[in-house]
């Protein structure tokens, strides 16, 4: 009789690992996000994050008629206006860029499910969240417009919001106005859980909104906090989130395989521009093998937990698998 036991069994040739694997990525796990700008035929290089660019509406089409050839299934938007104003007007505008893009992309009977972020801090002059009031972000009066933003995108054709901007009341907020429109049957994924993490930098450079003053902090979630977390996550689910997501990913692992524990919408985990351009960079000095990393760190997170990620790697990967 053996005294150990032998585990080296079932790794002994690739077919009985394939056999036996616990997780495996595939690309109807990702959502690919995209920046969109003002202007036409632009294609701009996110130089802290390669090979993501931002594109005007007419570049995004193509783009878009690509990854859908890929077999990507879902994009989330992201907008970038022509003007900034204090009230972030673009952000609710019927001619706003992201209400634009959503209606040239309806016209191209493009078969990909589109998400779009909903948030101030790309449109406001601050680039905060939110309306500016005695120096902090007024919840109430914002949680209005992000509202209208949110009802905009759904009318422009958005299969899904997705509101990341962390004030009190929001998916509430949003989910009334949707309902009050006869969008029932629209979902919201919620940024229920996000840290205010130092890894957003380069999507700052990418969006072009980087707080000009302060910090994120008043409404983002403290990198410390884990119980707090599961309350607000709570709070979005009874105000009518659908779905939803921890934020950054790789450092928040154990966020992420709590979630899931503890409720049964499904969780999203967002594999932030920080993570990316780690990755991207390390692998661009020949340290680290980007694709078997990017891989590694993908699975690891659907791993810990999440049925969706959202990834600027969703188009690597769809040539990778
Ligand atoms: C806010 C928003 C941010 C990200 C997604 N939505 C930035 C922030 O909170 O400052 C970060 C995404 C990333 O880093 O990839 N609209």
């Amino acid at each position: 009789m053996e005294t150990f036991k032998r585990f080296r069994r079932l790794k002994k040739s690739p077919i009985i690992r394939d056999l036996i694997r616990e997780t495996v990525l595939t690309l109807d796990d990702v959502i690919y996000p995209l920046f969109v700008v003002p202007g036409k035929k632009v294609k701009r290089e996110i130089p802290s994050m390669p090979d993501c660019y931002q594109f005007s509406i007419d570049m995004l089409i193509r783009e878009l008629k690509e990854i859908e050839q890929l077999g990507i299934k879902a994009v989330l938007l992201f907008g970038i206006p022509e003007k900034k104003d204090e009230l972030g007007s673009d952000c609710y505008s019927e001619k706003g860029i992201i209400q634009k893009a959503l209606r040239e992309i309806k016209k191209n009977n493009i078969n990909l499910y589109v998400i779009t972020d909903v948030c101030m801090c790309e449109y406001t002059t601050s680039g905060h969240c939110g309306i500016i009031k005695d120096g902090g972000i007024d919840n109430d009066k914002t949680i209005e417009f992000l509202a209208k933003s949110a009802l905009t995108h759904v009318q422009a054709g958005a299969d899904m919001v997705a509101p990341s901007d962390m004030m009190d009341g929001r998916v509430k907020a949003i989910r009334d106005i949707l309902d009050e429109n006869g969008f029932v049957e629209t979902p919201i994924m919620s940024y229920a859980i996000k840290y205010a993490s130092s890894f957003y930098a380069p999507f700052r450079d990418a969006a072009e909104s980087a707080p000009q003053f302060g910090d994120r902090k008043s409404h983002q979630l403290d990198p410390g906090n884990v119980r707090q977390a599961l309350l607000e996550a709570e709070a979005d689910i009874q105000e009518g989130a659908d779905i939803i997501m921890v934020k950054p990913a790789m450092a928040y692992l154990d966020v992420i395989s709590k979630m899931r524990g503890k409720f049964n919408v499904p969780i999203a985990a967002y594999n932030v521009s920080g993570e990316y351009a780690m990755v991207k960079a390390s692998a661009k000095n020949g340290w680290i093998d980007e694709k078997s990393v990017a891989m590694e760190m993908l699975l690891g997170i659907k791993r810990a937990g999440a049925d969706l990620i959202l990834t600027y790697f969703a188009k690597s990967l769809a040539k990778w698998l």
